[in-house]
């Protein structure tokens, strides 16, 4: 668990750069959902959560994200987070009961899962988040169940971690003596043996590894996304996606 915060808040072009490392994890998703509700900052772009009925988050760490999204909202709304990590749902589970369970605007859960296999059935969300979730995870499946639970009008948000970002860890890593260098270096070694070979291998230690625009674009055509929009930025760009016939 700790390795998520020290990454988040030590990578370099790293939304939660600012954030000052805090004791606890709790105290840590406490600060992101502060982060969160601050004027000009959004967790997802512009006004995609706006009428959205099933809102489901892949990996939700501590559930900041989705407990200040259903604080903004416009209406009652199902609530959903998905967290690979035992701790992280325990976590996500003490914030939200810090900031409400009952909610106006709906009951959100967090549940332990992965998101390659997500506990839902087919077309029951019409906005699906995901955002630094992929480089973690088996990109093909990760994609594949996203466009599996996304309903046909729905919009799902994805942020990924393209190459530059781990050059930059390295490069930043190097710059200060941190152990993030060699981090870096294994994911980008991931990466270049996906090249090679073209499936992601996971390493016990370091599953990591990148994805360029170009392979995304090639994974959401096989799992039936198309492209709607796209929020650059140089390291961590994030993207909107719907299924393909009812894409842009
Ligand atoms: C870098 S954090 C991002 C957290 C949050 N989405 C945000 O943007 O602040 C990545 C999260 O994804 C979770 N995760 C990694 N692999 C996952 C998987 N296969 N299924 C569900 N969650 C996963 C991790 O446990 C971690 O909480």
């Amino acid at each position: 668990m700790r390795a998520w915060k020290e990454r988040c808040s030590s990578a370099p072009g790293n939304k939660v750069n600012q954030t000052t490392p805090s004791t606890s994890s709790l105290n840590y998703a406490q600060a992101e959902y502060e982060r969160s509700r601050q004027p000009g900052y959004a967790y997802i772009p512009g006004d995609l959560a706006l009428g959205a009925q099933r809102v489901l988050e892949i990996g939700c760490l501590g559930a900041h994200g989705l407990i200040s999204l259903r604080e903004q909202h416009d209406r009652r709304a199902w609530w959903l987070g998905v967290e690979l990590s035992s701790q992280w749902c325990d976590e996500a589970r003490k914030l939200i009961a810090r900031h409400g369970q009952a909610h106006p605007n709906g009951h959100l859960l967090v549940v332990q899962a992965d998101g390659t296999q997500l506990p839902c059935r087919a077309a029951q969300f019409d906005l699906i988040i995901c955002k630094l979730v992929l480089p973690y995870a088996d990109n093909r499946g990760l994609l594949a169940e996203m466009a599996r639970a996304l309903s046909p009008s729905g919009k799902a948000i994805l942020q990924i971690h393209v190459p530059r970002y781990y050059i930059l860890l390295v490069l930043d890593g190097v710059r200060n003596l941190s152990k993030w260098s060699v981090y870096g270096i294994r994911c980008l070694l991931n990466y270049w043996i996906f090249c090679l070979i073209g499936r992601q291998v996971r390493f016990q230690k370091v599953t990591d590894m990148p994805i360029t625009r170009a392979r995304l674009m090639t994974l959401l055509q096989e799992v039936g996304l198309s492209l709607v929009a796209v929020q650059p930025h140089k390291t961590l760009p994030t993207f909107v996606l719907a299924k393909s016939d009812h894409g842009e």
